[in-house]
């Protein structure tokens, strides 16, 4: 759900007066995956399914080309409507009222908003200031009231990603199921999941949102140990149609296509946080994933407002534990990326000449 802290009204009177040059970068959708081979693979799917059947043959076809992708066995996938639908059953079916769950913070918003509307209680622990797990720290904020603990890696808004040591101490040091939200795995060093299903206490949950560039189409799956995948498949309604498991599969079977946009997103990243970390007065976290977060000294809330008013949405992410008051700015084309550079320039230029 795209959010414009309090500048909403302002977004509005410009998007209304100048609709086609607003560029957004707010939401980390994209803009790579090349939307005519969508379309027409879409097609392909939809001349392929008979939608007036039930067609179970194509939910076994799907878990074997997801398990395939991951490197792990079909009995180990299950799929739903995007990963935030998938995060919200695990947290139906893990927590109750009274129940705790853990999140690392700073890190993706909608695990605390979740955990809070199910009745349960959210505990925090920081990163270290070095941006890693703090390991021991989360293990002494567990109680056998602990039921989930949520490890985005690589993590948003901060950008890095975790050990696969870090996570496997985790799950093996507490009962509490770790959920890994590789929303943004493929931007990254690669996948723990099929590390993850040897675990009786690890969900990896996964999207097609990022890489693939399908945020419109809400498809999400998840990769957990036998009897977990089994026994969470059970509870989550099967809300995945036939025809979008047909264009899913035929996506995984033309994987070399977005693993092109994926290396263009992962170059301009690189010329993106380059060209942010020239400038004076910010400072650059590193990524890997498709957004870039930077914290600026002076007032990130004017520069958010400048760049909103001059048509450039990104992402406020508000004054956060360990990394202080960043903006997150997704990696668009580079006409995109330019124009957003040269408007914060400008920006910062005025706002601190002021
Ligand atoms: C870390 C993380 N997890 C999950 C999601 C939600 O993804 P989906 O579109 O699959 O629900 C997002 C969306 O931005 C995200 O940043």
């Amino acid at each position: 759900m795209r959010s414009f802290e309090g500048s909403l009204l302002s977004y509005v009177k410009y998007s209304k007066t100048l609709k086609s040059n607003v560029i957004r970068l707010d939401a980390n959708e994209n803009y790579f995956a090349d939307i005519e081979f969508l379309k027409a693979t879409f097609m392909e799917a939809l001349k392929e399914v008979d939608l007036r059947l039930y067609d179970p043959s194509m939910t076994f076809k799907l878990r074997k080309a997801l398990a395939k992708y991951l490197d792990v066995a079909p009995e180990c996938v299950g799929v739903g409507s995007g990963s935030e639908h998938l995060i919200d059953f695990v947290i139906q079916s893990f927590l109750t009222r009274g129940d705790v769950a853990l999140s690392i913070v700073p890190s993706f918003f909608m695990y605390a908003k979740r955990v809070r509307l199910r009745g349960a209680e959210l505990v925090t622990v920081s990163l270290k200031e070095d941006l890693s797990l703090d390991v021991d720290k989360i293990l002494k904020n567990c109680s056998n009231k602990t039921k989930l603990i949520f490890v985005c890696s690589p993590n948003n808004p901060t950008g890095n990603q975790f050990s696969w040591h870090d996570i496997e101490t985790l799950a093996e040091s507490c009962s509490a199921l770790i959920v890994v939200d590789e929303a943004y795995a493929e931007f990254g060093d690669g996948s723990v999941c099929s590390k993850a299903v040897e675990k009786e206490n690890i969900v990896v949950v996964r999207t097609f949102s990022k890489a693939f560039g399908l945020a419109g189409l809400r498809f999400g799956y998840f990769a957990a140990n036998e009897n977990l995948a089994s026994a969470l498949s059970k509870v989550i309604p099967y809300t995945v149609s036939t025809l979008v498991s047909c264009f899913v599969v035929k996506l995984l079977n033309k994987f070399e296509v977005v693993k092109g946009w994926i290396n263009e997103v992962k170059k301009e990243r690189k010329r993106l946080m380059k060209r942010l970390g020239s400038l004076d007065e910010i400072e650059v976290f590193d990524s890997k994933t498709n957004f870039v977060t930077f914290r600026l000294d002076g007032n990130a809330d004017k520069i958010y407002k400048g760049l909103l008013d001059r048509g450039i949405v990104i992402k406020n992410l508000g004054a956060l534990p360990v990394i202080g008051h960043c903006l997150r700015v997704t990696v668009g084309f580079p006409y995109m990326n330019n124009n957003f550079l040269d408007t914060l320039t400008q920006v910062m230029r005025e706002e601190f000449s002021a």
